[in-house]
């Protein structure tokens, strides 16, 4: 079977023959080979492939957006005319583009498909997110110039491909628009040379040919049917018949004699990538002390672990666990708000605290002089989540306390010791790190994702901290 082969048809300058060649592309490969899985995504904006393929009145499944946004392949995979199957654009692409930040969306989604054969992508005259996720899954890029303007916009992609370490193989150049009438003097007697030699001058690989400008091919766009006519069907016996079979040849050839798809390389890196997300997740895990250090409560277990509220590690990494909700709050409560009394768990306050520290970071860590004349203090530090400093409170480190008429160690003692210090001798560069968990698996926070946005979030603060030394 034809393992898929992705064709992404790209320019950032409008109108030179972007669409025109991404479908008449497709229904040429499909006209080559009828065994040849031949499918269209569309993410232009004047919706000419539906006027093109889409079979009789049927209704849209769906569109490119869908794709993005997590619905699978096979349920929004239209058959449309010629034999050939699309997925149209989407009116909506520009009102999402914030919300797709990643370039390997889409190459995602096909990799994780069962399509075979080849994919032409047809994307909008610039490098916004989607055309970057067009790009990003393909094996070969047809960038159409018609003039030098054209040519000048090719650094971008090059550049893109670039930035993204991607192979600038895959990238072809291929003269569109091509006046045919036109001769000069001098070593480029035509267009089609002058664009090429330009091409080659700059280091751009281009395809063989070129497409011509043809009155016919403007001329299958307008029909009291309202439909757009393919070259194929409507354009026999002309030269750009010839061009686009000759075109359509050699991609498919390209495709075939290719042993390595792009979509599989997509597979494996991400397949290493899951693997290395397992493999970070269980390091931290092994890590993690399974009891709260305030109340002793058993909340990690071999398999499982308990509800449990707040996370913590020392930014050396060294010690990290979770806290019991109520052991941190009454610690907070205790020494910030000096509340003496026991915390009611449904006092509003409490709610409050709870809520807001959502959005919060605790530090605890020594301050410079700490130990003097057998007391020890801390600094207990609350960051909001763009790492800006909301309070900070000196606290002085008690090793015991009479609480409700039972003596004993402090809570505070009981985290600081185990996190802070060494048999009693405090580790002074290192500090505790504490954020409220936001998720009923409180795991969740050491999978790759969450935890590095918490760990740029320690060292950030870590180190606006030492430039700005805890006194
Ligand atoms: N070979 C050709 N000969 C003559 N006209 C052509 C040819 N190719 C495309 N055109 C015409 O040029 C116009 C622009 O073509 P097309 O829509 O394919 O460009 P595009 O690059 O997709 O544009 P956009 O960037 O706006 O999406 C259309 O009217 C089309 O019919
Ligand atoms: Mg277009």
């Amino acid at each position: 079977m034809f393992e898929p082969y992705v064709v992404t048809v790209s320019s950032e300058k409008g109108g030179v023959g972007k669409t025109t060649l991404a479908t008449n592309l497709a229904i040429y490969l499909k006209a080559l080979n009828e065994e040849l899985p031949v499918t269209l995504f569309s993410f232009d904006n004047h919706f000419s492939v539906d006027r093109m393929f889409r079979l009789g009145r049927t209704k849209p499944k769906g569109d490119m957006l869908d794709l993005l946004c997590g619905t699978p392949l096979a349920d929004l995979l239209e058959l449309g005319e010629y034999g050939v199957q699309f997925i149209p654009s989407s009116r909506k692409l520009e009102s999402i583009a914030h919300r797709i930040n990643r370039c390997d969306v889409l190459a995602k989604a096909l990799a994780g498909s069962d399509l075979k054969g080849i994919i032409i992508i047809d994307t909008r005259p610039t490098l916004d997110i989607f055309t970057q996720n067009a790009l990003f899954a393909a094996d070969r890029v047809i960038v159409p110039v018609k003039d030098t303007p054209s040519l000048e916009n090719c650094r971008n992609l090059y550049d893109f491909f670039e930035d993204q370490g991607l192979s600038k193989r895959s990238l072809r150049l291929l003269p569109c628009l091509i006046d045919s009438r036109v001769h000069y003097d001098g070593p480029f007697k035509n267009a089609y040379q002058l664009v090429k030699g330009y091409a080659i001058n700059r280091g751009y690989r281009c395809l063989e040919g070129y497409i011509a400008k043809s009155p016919k091919v403007e001329s299958l766009n307008t029909n009291p049917e309202g439909k757009i006519y393919p070259v194929l069907t409507h354009g026999r016996g002309t030269n750009v018949h010839l061009q686009f079979a000759h075109l359509a040849r050699q991609v498919f050839i390209n495709a075939k004699e290719e042993t390595q798809r792009r979509l599989e390389q997509v597979r494996q890196e991400n397949e290493e990538i899951e693997q290395n997300r397992d493999k970070n997740f269980l390091t931290r895990r092994d890590l993690l002390l399974h009891d709260c250090l305030i109340c002793g409560r058993q909340l990690v277990h071999h398999n499982a672990m308990e509800p449990a509220s707040y996370f913590y590690t020392t930014s050396d990494g060294q010690v990290a666990g979770f806290l019991d909700e109520a052991c941190f709050c009454a610690l907070v409560f205790r020494h910030c708000y000096h509340t003496q009394k026991k915390i009611n768990a449904t006092d509003p306050l409490v709610d409050l605290f709870r809520e807001s520290a959502l959005r919060s970071y605790f530090i605890l860590g020594h301050t410079h002089d700490s130990v003097t004349a057998g007391t020890h203090n801390l600094l207990f530090y609350r960051f909001d989540e763009e790492g800006f400093e909301i309070s900070h409170k000196s606290i002085e480190l008690r090793k015991t306390e009479t609480r409700f008429l039972n003596k004993g160690p402090s809570a505070l003692y009981r985290l600081a010791s185990k996190t802070l210090f060494h048999e009693d001798t405090p580790i002074k560069e290192r500090f505790l790190f504490i954020r409220r968990i936001n998720s009923e698996f409180p795991e969740d926070i050491l999978l790759d994702e969450n935890y590095a946005q918490l760990d740029a979030a320690m060292h950030y603060i870590g180190s606006k901290l030492s430039l700005n030394p805890m006194d």
